[in-house]
C-alpha cells in the first residue's frame, strides 16, 4: 500500500477525505498532522484525534502550525464548518492525545524513515510543509509526491475572484511549498468545482456505513446548507477527498504541466499562477520554478463511484 500522511484542518471536507484514505486498501496512513485553518490549530488537533477513534484507526496525530508564516491570520470560516468544524454537530472530546513532536518534525521524521515512499496529502493552508523544509532541506528530495487540495489555475476563487482558501490562508507557505524540490500535484477548484456530493450519495453510505457515514452525513448537512444557500447547488463541491481519490486512481484526473506561484500581497493575495509547461518569461519569479501537476479534468462519476464503494 501507498505510504500517506494526511496534513488537515478538520473540517467537515477533511473529514470526508479521512475517512476515506482510512477505508482505502490501497492506501497506508501513517500519520495525522494538524494545522490552523478551518478551526484552531488546537481544535484541528482534537478533531484529527476524534476522527481515528470513531474510525478505530490507531495512528498518530501531530500538531501543527497555529498561525501563518507572515501575514495576519484571517477569521475561522464557522458559516462553511461550523464553530467546531463538524457542522456544529456537539460531537463529545477525544480520549486521546496528540504525540509530543511537532507535525512539520514527524513529516521530517517519517520521510527519513522511509525515503522515497511517503505521499504527503495536504488539505489545509500549507505551512508544516513550509515548515519541515526549512527544518531540513532534503525532504524535498525524499519525499515521492505532494498532493494538495488548494488553489486554481484558471476557475474563479472560492475567498477572492482568485483565491482559494487554503493558499489565502498562508500564501507564503504555500509558494515555498510550489518553488520546493518535490513533486507537487494541485488538486484546486478547476477539478472540485467539477464534483457535486449530494445527500443521496451520502445517504447511501450512511445506511451501508452507519459510522463513519452517519458521523459525515450529520456534519455534511451545515456544509451542505452553506453551499446551497450561496450557491443555486443541491450539494457541496467535493474538496478535500477529491486529493485520496487522485491518489488510489490518477487516471480519473486530467492534469497539465506548469510552474505554480502565489501572489503574496495586493488585491490578487492567494492566487495561484499557473505558467503552461513551455512558456518563458523574462521576470525572475518564473526562472527555474519546478513543474506542479495541475489537475484540470476530472471523471466525477467515477470519483463519487470510488468514493461510495470504498465508504460503504
Ligand atoms: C478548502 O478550504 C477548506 O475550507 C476546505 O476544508 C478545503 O480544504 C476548500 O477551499
Ligand atoms: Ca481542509
Amino acid at each position: 500500500a501507498r505510504k500517506i500522511i494526511i496534513d488537515t484542518d478538520p473540517g467537515i471536507d477533511d473529514a470526508m477525505a479521512i475517512f476515506f484514505a482510512f477505508q482505502a486498501p490501497q492506501l497506508d496512513v501513517l500519520g495525522l498532522t494538524t494545522t490552523f485553518g478551518n478551526v484552531p490549530v488546537e481544535l484541528a488537533t482534537q478533531n484529527a484525534i476524534s476522527l481515528t477513534e470513531i474510525a478505530k484507526v490507531n495512528v498518530p496525530v501531530a500538531q501543527g502550525v497555529s498561525v501563518p508564516f507572515v501575514i495576519a491570520p484571517r477569521p475561522h470560516p464557522d458559516f462553511v464548518h461550523g464553530k467546531d468544524g463538524f457542522g456544529n454537530i456537539n460531537w463529545p472530546a477525544p480520549k486521546g492525545k496528540a504525540i509530543t513532536k511537532s507535525a512539520a518534525q514527524f513529516i521530517v521524521d517519517t520521510v527519513r524513515e522511509f525515503p522515497g515512499e511517503v505521499t504527503i496529502i495536504a488539505l489545509g493552508p500549507l505551512g508544516n510543509l513550509a515548515a519541515a523544509l526549512i527544518l531540513d532541506p532534503e525532504v524535498a528530495n525524499l519525499v515521492d509526491e505532494v498532493v494538495l487540495m488548494g488553489g486554481t489555475a484558471i476557475e474563479y476563487g472560492n475567498v477572492s475572484p482568485v483565491a482559494e482558501a487554503n493558499i489565502m490562508n498562508d500564501p507564503h507557505a504555500a509558494d515555498a511549498v510550489f518553488t520546493a524540490a518535490w513533486q507537487v500535484t494541485m488538486i484546486g477548484l478547476d477539478v472540485t468545482h467539477q464534483v457535486l456530493l449530494d445527500n443521496s450519495i451520502l445517504g447511501r453510505i450512511k445506511a451501508a456505513n452507519p459510522v463513519e457515514g452517519g458521523f459525515l452525513y450529520d456534519c455534511a448537512q451545515h456544509y451542505i446548507n452553506f453551499y446551497s444557500s450561496r450557491f443555486d447547488m443541491d450539494g457541496c463541491y467535493f474538496h478535500d477527498a477529491s486529493t485520496i481519490a487522485y491518489v488510489m486512481d490518477p487516471s480519473l484526473f486530467g492534469v497539465e504541466l506548469g510552474a505554480v506561484r502565489v501572489s503574496c500581497e495586493g488585491i490578487g493575495i492567494g492566487q495561484t499562477i499557473f505558467a503552461p509547461q513551455g512558456m518563458e518569461f523574462p521576470e525572475p519569479h518564473w526562472n527555474n520554478v519546478p513543474m506542479t501537476q495541475v489537475c484540470m479534468e476530472v471523471d466525477s462519476e467515477k470519483l463519487l463511484t470510488l468514493f461510495e464503494t470504498t465508504l460503504s
